[in-house]
């Protein structure tokens, strides 16, 4: 589905030259405010498979995850043209959003975390998926929070509280797959690191690069 969207993009980034507007600050407020909603829910649902031991509904994981990147890609398409933010109450709308899903998702990636012994013991499949789909949605949300953290003027304090936060959901990321190769490698954990970091840090969708 992530390269299915993906080609969609790139088609209209370079096939047809599309004009892309701008969205409007409190557009950008209210999908983060909805994209928090849809990681809370996400994590809820995780929290149930780890109590329930019904591997029934893991692959809905899976879909809410994947709706997130698809509608996080979306959006970073549209910011490309969104001037920065000068209005103060504007910037913390935003700002309020951007942590509320900062918050979503550092709470899904520890019930991850703390569900990986529970998930892979009711479907071993999910060793390998479920990292595979948090690096795609962290690889998602980096480029969108690079972009959001453009919108504040570069010396404000939402600019350097926003890039503190993103900091922290790559650590929580990194912990969540972490726990799923837990006992199945032989590697450490700062090899890893060094290699998803090459794998995350493909800036292909930062503001202004397209
Ligand atoms: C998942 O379930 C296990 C076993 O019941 C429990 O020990 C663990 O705390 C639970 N994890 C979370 C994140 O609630
Ligand atoms: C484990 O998950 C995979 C993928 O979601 C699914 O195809 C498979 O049927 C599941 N296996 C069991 C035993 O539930
Ligand atoms: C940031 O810079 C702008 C323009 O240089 C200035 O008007 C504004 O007062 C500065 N804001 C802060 C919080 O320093």
């Amino acid at each position: 589905m992530h390269h299915i969207f993906f080609s969609f993009v790139v088609a209209l980034c370079f096939g047809t030259r599309w004009a892309v507007a701008a969205l409007t600050s409190g557009e950008i407020a209210n999908s983060l405010n909805e994209l928090a909603q849809q990681g809370f829910a996400a994590k809820e649902l995780v929290l149930e498979i780890n109590s329930t031991a019904d591997a029934g509904p893991i692959p809905h994981i899976y879909t809410e995850i994947d709706t997130m990147v698809a509608v996080v890609l979306t959006d970073v398409k549209f910011m490309v043209n969104t001037p920065i933010i000068t209005d103060q109450a504007e910037e913390q709308d935003v700002y309020e959003g951007y942590s509320n899903f900062i918050q979503s998702l550092l709470e899904l990636m520890d019930a991850l975390s703390g569900s990986a012994a529970q998930l892979k013991s009711i479907n071993q499949t999910t060793k390998n998926r479920v990292p595979s789909e948090i690096r795609i949605l962290q690889s998602a949300v980096d480029a969108y929070f690079y972009n959001i953290i453009g919108l504040f003027p570069a010396n404000s304090s939402y600019n350097a509280q926003a890039n503190n936060q993103k900091a922290q959901v790559d650590t929580h990321c990194f912990q969540a797959v972490w726990a799923f190769d837990l006992g199945y490698s032989n590697g450490n954990q700062a090899t890893y690191q060094a290699r998803s970091k090459s794998y995350v840090h493909s800036r292909w969708m930062k503001r202004g690069s397209l």
